[in-house]
């Protein structure tokens, strides 16, 4: 695997980075069985919205290959079911397994189903990875030398199946030689922040500083954070954004304290039939990732806990879009 991938296609098999074992064990799974990519996808061995939508077409088109000459039609057609059930909110699983969807209904031809549905999943990462890129370039043009960047969750290579989304942002920059350095959020429960986000920036040697959560508004107070840049799991029609939990809350002390907000995000994360944030299915998880911390009980037995995995943020809170296409200060729908 490259250094910066975390999921490829080797051999008609899928070979991805476990990220439920990071930063302790780089570990590589490489399967040919879409259960395991779909229990990959629910436990977040695989995550990030635009990684989802990719793991997802390759589940398929891994189905279509080892079923070929035994009715692989059916089989395909559970596979895409099964992983249409993995996750509600990032809506690129659902622009994925369409596209798929799509073509097994219309192809009959056995041999030339597992070809085209292998180019198509293989078309969807290619154009993932280039989306990626062009987010790195536009995002980094609204980095200057010097500034501190605030971010949570996961957005960098490990969410995608290119360099990322807002953490893109941050590699351009930071590869154009800006002197950088990027407050990253903890991201409780499932810490994203700290295993996933600290191990990209540290390997990659961007300065950084891991915060808890909490600590973020008070950085915004004291003058610490010249941009904060955010991924999106879907951008309903209105431009409102569900991210991960918090996200909301930053947006908040953002325009509390005048500081830009930005989403970057590929336009396969739009969902045009979602008019706004209120519709967007929100994933609700389960309470023992709340009163427990990487695997440790921390609250007493039977404390009652919920936990919200996204939130959304009001597009008037956005300053703006980094997508593929530009930066939108507006979305077209206001
Ligand atoms: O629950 P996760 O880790 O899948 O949540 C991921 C996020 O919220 C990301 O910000 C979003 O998917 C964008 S990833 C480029």
């Amino acid at each position: 695997m490259l250094p910066r991938q975390s999921i490829e296609w080797v051999d008609d098999k899928v070979r991805f980075i476990d990220q439920r074992l990071l930063p302790k064990k780089l570990k590589i799974i490489e399967t040919d069985d879409w259960h395991v990519i779909a229990n990959a996808i629910k436990g977040l061995g695989l995550r990030g919205a635009p990684l989802i939508g990719v793991a997802a077409a390759l589940g398929v088109a891994v189905t279509a290959v080892k079923y070929q000459g035994q009715n692989p039609q059916r089989k395909v057609l559970t596979a895409i079911d099964g992983l249409y059930n993995t996750r509600p909110t990032a809506v690129n699983l659902f622009w994925a397994l369409d596209q798929m969807k799509e073509l097994v209904v219309q192809i009959e031809d056995e041999k030339k189903l597992s070809k085209v549905l292998v180019n198509k999943a293989l078309e969807i990462l290619e154009d993932d990875r280039n989306r990626c890129s062009k987010i790195g370039k536009y995002g980094s043009s609204l980095i200057k030398d010097g500034a501190n960047i605030l971010t949570v969750c996961n957005t960098g290579f490990l969410a995608t199946a290119g360099i990322g989304t807002a953490l893109a942002a941050v590699y351009n920059a930071h590869d154009e030689g800006k002197n950088i350095h990027v407050y990253a959020c903890e991201t409780r429960p499932l810490l994203q922040g700290a295993r996933l986000t600290a191990w990209e920036l540290k390997n990659a040697g961007i300065p950084f500083t891991l915060i808890v959560d909490s600590a973020a508004a008070g950085l915004l107070a004291m003058d610490k954070i010249d941009l904060c840049i955010i991924g999106a799991d879907r951008i309903a029609a209105n431009g409102d954004v569900a991210n991960k939990v918090g996200s909301y809350q930053l947006a908040l002390a953002c325009k509390e304290h005048n500081v830009p907000y930005y989403v970057a995000a590929p336009e396969s994360t739009m969902d045009w039939e979602c008019p706004s944030g209120s519709q967007i299915p929100l994933e609700d998880r389960e309470p023992d990732e709340v009163t427990s911390c990487i695997g440790k009980k921390i609250a007493p037995d039977d404390t009652p806990a919920s936990n919200p995995a996204f939130d959304v943020v009001p597009t008037k809170l956005i300053s703006g879009f980094i997508t593929e296409k530009g930066i939108m200060r507006e979305f077209p729908e206001n």
